[in-house]
């Protein structure tokens, strides 16, 4: 089958390990699990990380990357995949079983015809969406879902502040804090970019750093290093700072003085649960918002699609687009 794997890694040169072509279709790897024809598969920073030998043993190589995509499962129903996998046994909060893991970690990942599954790792894929946004749903838009309504518990009037303008997670915050109610400000490093993010529904835009007129609610953090600082500042005493990512780096002097004496919460998230995906499923279609498509490109087309994310060349989400079977 067709599909975009991992056949080396490279701190430095991701992309020289990124194959697109043909990849024996490895069948199920657990007992149960069942396939799902792939009609739309989106990229994350998460492909260049497993790329960069980051969270992708090399001994498991070469690995089929993605987390996400929606498509056609055994039963013909139109499904969007879950990306989280528990151990066997497991109950509740799929995310945090420490031994859970994302496709493409350990098993085959999204970015390829078929793409084997758990059969509770799927959800009905309303008609109201597209296939691609339906594929941009599973990891960018669950994170900031779960970011904004369960590590950070907001509602409805509370501000929010975003740190990063264009990036899936940042522009998936600001589509769903806009449609959620709250007051959604947005820190990024280049004008062009903010006034995208103002033109997505951002009601406040600032340079990377900048002194705000007012304290927020809470700030969903996954730049890292180049803005943990700046959260810090940034969040009331009381507030939140919700961290799903570290893309600048992982280490920022973490300034516990602050953190204690202005009782501010540091909330981790990672991804969501099914629960949580179909409830984002529901929320996208009572809304009426829609994930931000920067571009929808043949799966042929992937290494382009790939270099783009890479050079920071994308405000909201890549995705590659399958023939029907
Ligand atoms: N824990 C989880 O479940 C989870 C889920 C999804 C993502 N993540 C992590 O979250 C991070 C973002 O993922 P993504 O897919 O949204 O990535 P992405 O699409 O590549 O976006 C990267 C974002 O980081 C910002 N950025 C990068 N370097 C920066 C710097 N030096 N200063 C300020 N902003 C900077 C960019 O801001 P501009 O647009 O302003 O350039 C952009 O918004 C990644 O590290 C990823 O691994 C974690």
């Amino acid at each position: 089958m067709l599909a975009a794997y991992a056949a080396g890694q490279d701190a430095d040169h991701p992309l020289e390990g990124l194959v697109v072509g043909e990849i024996t279709d490895p069948g199920p790897p657990e007992p149960g699990w069942v396939p799902v024809r792939v009609r739309a598969a989106a990229l994350n920073h998460h492909d260049l990380w497993s790329l960069r030998g980051v969270g992708l043993p090399a001994d498991r190589l070469p690995m089929v990357l993605g987390c996400d995509a929606a498509g056609v499962d055994d039963q013909g129903r139109d499904v969007v995949v879950h990306a989280v996998v528990a151990s066997p046994g497991w109950r509740g909060d799929e995310t945090l079983d420490p031994a859970r893991t994302l496709l493409s970690e350990k098993y085959p990942g999204t970015l390829a015809e078929t793409v084997w599954v758990p059969p509770g790792n799927v959800v009905p894929k309303p008609p109201e969406l597209t296939w691609a946004e339906a594929a941009c749903l599973p990891t960018a838009y669950l994170t900031a879902y779960r970011l904004l309504f369960h590590a950070a518990d907001l509602r409805p009037g509370r501000r929010v502040l975003v740190q990063g303008a264009g990036g899936g997670v940042s522009t998936a915050a600001v589509v769903l804090g806009r449609a959620a109610g709250l007051e959604v400000w947005v820190c990024g490093r280049d004008e062009a970019r903010n006034q995208r993010a103002l033109e997505l529904g951002a009601h406040a835009v600032f340079p990377s750093g900048a002194r705000l007129p007012a304290q927020v609610d809470a700030v969903l953090e996954t730049v890292g290093e180049a803005t943990w600082a700046h959260s810090l500042r940034a969040v009331r005493p009381g507030g939140t700072i919700a961290v799903a990512g570290a893309t600048s780096g992982a280490m920022p002097p973490a300034d516990l003085g602050r953190v204690f004496f202005r009782s501010v919460q540091v909330a981790g998230s990672t991804m969501g649960t099914v629960e949580e995906l179909s409830r984002l499923v529901a929320f996208l279609v009572a809304s009426g918002a829609r994930p931000l498509v920067d571009e929808v490109l043949p799966f042929a087309d992937a290494a382009r699609a790939f270099r783009r994310l890479l050079d920071g060349d994308v405000f909201g989400k890549l995705v590659l687009e399958l023939p029907e079977a």
